[in-house]
């Protein structure tokens, strides 16, 4: 049985970008109502046209659909009267003072987290193209190895030959690739034998040193994580510290590959982690004679993703130009944008930011004051 209390915790996870709180603590969340699987949340924003509108509305239904059991979400929209907008904005500022900005990451950043069950699955070369294909769409982008033991980042992106410095703040400086911002451990140390001292650290301490020691820009629009494989530890610390952080499970083709990735996404719910989709990657092969083979089998991707209820959001064909342009630093979305693999993962990146659009650029602050001034000469 769901309670108030479970849609509670789900809403926790849904951050009002400009304010940086959840809507919980904000108060604006109304009555809730649950009627076996089905239920409405009222949600009063700060002023009724407010931009984040759609953003805030689509963030509640996902999160409270990640709980399970629950199937239908409906949100009933209202706006604050004066008073009660006055009282969330006082709260607004004495949060701000007591809490000291947690992280590096901006409120308004997008958190992808590419994970999976198992090892070897493509997380890193999704990672490494997606983040490419997402700047080239125009979005500031970030990309973090979050793969502390495994990196492989500084590898697929040949142009990095720097290593990380700190500026005259203290703050580590991320490294310029490709256009993309970007930290990896790899980047830290010079050679992989030297990586073997950072066994000793935890990885989620390592995770929080990269969200809180690096200097990201403050208008990142999308960060893009490479998880390393298995355990909770690091999604748990992830979620923690980024609230609005969301999963794209992949997996291949075949069973048993699929039931280790439904292990992740079950781990994703109960870190409150919504999983925005599945990608199933090595999905069959086909040879310049245009036959087809399913070499690891099929169905995997899109069974999994029925399970979770989640959409498939693509299927990256096997292709040699992925281990290719990994091996040589040239990422196949750059190196062969329009071959089997480069076509598949940019619709990938197309359909991510259509269900994870950019933050709103507009603000509801911005509009209360316009609407006061208003006010103030009628
Ligand atoms: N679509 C593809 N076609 C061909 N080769 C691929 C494809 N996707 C990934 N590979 C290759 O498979 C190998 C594993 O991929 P990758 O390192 O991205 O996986 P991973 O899930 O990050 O692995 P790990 O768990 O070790 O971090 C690499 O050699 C990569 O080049
Ligand atoms: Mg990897």
């Amino acid at each position: 049985m769901t309670t108030t209390d479970d849609i509670e915790a789900a809403l926790r996870g849904v951050i009002d970008p400009e304010l940086n709180a959840d809507i919980v603590e904000l108060g604006m969340v109304g009555d809730i109502t649950i009627d076996g699987s089905d239920v409405s949340i009222g949600v009063a924003l700060t002023i009724a046209a407010c931009p984040m509108r759609d953003q805030i509305e689509n963030d509640v239904v996902r999160k409270v659909k990640a709980i399970p059991g629950i199937e239908d979400v409906s949100v009933n929209v209202t706006a604050m009267n004066g008073e009660q907008r006055s009282e969330l904005m006082g709260k607004v500022r004495l949060r701000a003072r007591e809490n000291a900005e947690p992280t590096m990451i901006s409120p308004q950043t997008r958190v992808i987290a590419v994970s999976s069950g198992k090892g070897g699955v493509g997380k890193s070369s999704l990672s490494v193209n997606l983040a490419l294909a997402i700047s080239a769409l125009g979005h500031r982008t970030g990309l973090l190895d979050a793969d502390i033991w495994g990196f492989s980042v500084p590898r697929m992106l040949d142009s990095i030959d720097a290593r990380l410095e700190a500026g005259d703040d203290r703050k580590i400086r991320p490294l310029q690739a490709a256009g993309l911002e970007v930290v990896s451990t790899g980047l830290m140390i010079d050679d992989e034998d030297t990586a073997l001292m950072w066994r000793g650290l935890m990885l989620s301490k390592a995770l929080e040193q990269f969200l809180t020691d690096v200097a990201w820009s403050p208008d990142l629009g999308y960060l893009i994580i490479d998880m390393p494989p298995g355990t909770g530890d690091v999604q748990m610390a992830l979620s923690r510290m980024l609230p609005q952080a969301e999963m794209v499970v992949v997996t291949t083709p075949q069973r048993a590959a699929q039931k280790v990735a439904a292990r992740v996404a079950d781990m994703a719910r109960r870190s409150h982690m919504p999983v925005v989709g599945v990608v199933e990657n090595m999905s069959g092969f086909t040879t310049e004679e245009g036959r087809h083979y399913d070499l690891f089998g099929s169905g995997g991707g899109s069974e999994l993703a029925d399970q979770l209820g989640v959409p498939l959001l693509g299927q990256i064909p096997l292709d040699p130009n992925v281990v290719n342009g990994g091996d040589e630093g040239r990422p196949v979305v750059t190196s062969d944008p329009d071959g089997p693999a480069g076509r598949e993962i940019r619709s990938v990146a197309d359909r991510l930011l259509d269900l994870v659009p950019p933050a709103a650029a507009d603000t509801c602050t911005a509009r209360i004051a316009v609407l006061e001034e208003q006010l103030a000469g009628m």
